[in-house]
């Protein structure tokens, strides 16, 4: 590997192997998503915990303070909303130009296996990777499936990830499952970065299928909702921080959010 990709994945990849991302980029086809309505303000608490932020371009510009230390993964595709009428049909939003004048360390692109727009945004990422690949940047593959969550099984998910990576992603981002997880990761010869998905109702399945997905081969996290549209985001991130970086059991886990909690 080039010493230049090299030296950018190990600002996102900590020395222990493990990563925890943020995504704030919900509002690219979402809007002002609950809890996202202010991004500066969500990010604000949060940053010091992360190893990387996953936003667009728009929210770097607007919300992010640019002495910012912490490396930023820009999302580049998009191009639909919540209310069109099919949110697979993304394409590249982001030039290469404004991703190195942006500074960023890496970069995100979904892709939609099965859909009706499979080849567009497959082919995509293809370009993409031919486009950042020469200046040494990583791109980061999002095996999305819209609003169809039921589609998350361990056959699909292996599938889409075991695609990304052999277009030339060099970190796969997919949804964790609780059959099989492990077909999804040893298919996959790049890492896997586990997503979040819609909030859970305790912090303990968060605790739990983090550490699971850890376990069986995933390198690290990238959940936002589960994060920041908690009543107390911070307690969460650091709790989810110690479960990838230090190992903490569930309900190490756990103890450490109450304690977390009731001292802020
Ligand atoms: C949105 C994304 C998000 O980055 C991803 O879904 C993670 O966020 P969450 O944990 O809220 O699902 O790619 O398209």
């Amino acid at each position: 590997m080039d010493w230049g990709i090299e030296n950018r994945l190990s600002r996102l990849i900590k020395e222990d192997g493990r990563c925890q991302f943020l995504p704030i980029d919900h509002g690219y086809f979402q809007g002002p998503t609950s809890y996202l309505e202010k991004p500066s303000e969500t990010i604000k608490g949060l940053l010091p915990y992360a190893d990387g932020l996953f936003v667009t371009r728009g929210i770097v510009r607007s919300s992010v303070p640019p002495n910012c230390q912490t490396p930023i993964i820009m999302r580049v595709s998009g191009g639909t909303s919540i209310i069109g009428s099919d949110l697979a049909n993304e394409t590249l939003t982001t030039s290469i130009d404004e991703v190195i004048r942006l500074n960023a360390t890496a970069v995100g692109i979904s892709i939609f296996v099965g859909s009706d727009y499979e080849k567009q945004t497959l082919t995509s990422l293809a370009q993409l990777v031919n486009q950042c690949e020469p200046y040494g940047i990583p791109v980061m593959a999002v095996t999305a499936v819209g609003k169809e969550l039921e589609q998350r099984t361990a056959r699909y998910l292996a599938l889409s990830s075991r695609i990304a990576a052999e277009l030339g992603a060099r970190i796969v981002k997919t949804y964790y499952c609780p059959q099989d997880f492990e077909k999804v990761t040893e298919g996959c010869p790049v890492p896997v970065v586990i997503a979040g998905g819609p909030k859970c109702e305790t912090e303990l399945e968060v605790f739990e299928f983090v550490y699971d997905g850890i376990q069986k081969g995933a390198i690290g996290i990238n959940l936002g909702r589960n994060v920041w549209q908690n009543p107390h985001p911070v307690p969460m991130m650091r709790a989810l921080n110690n479960i990838i970086h230090k190992n903490l059991t569930p309900k190490e886990a756990q103890e450490l959010f109450e304690e977390l909690s009731r001292s802020q």
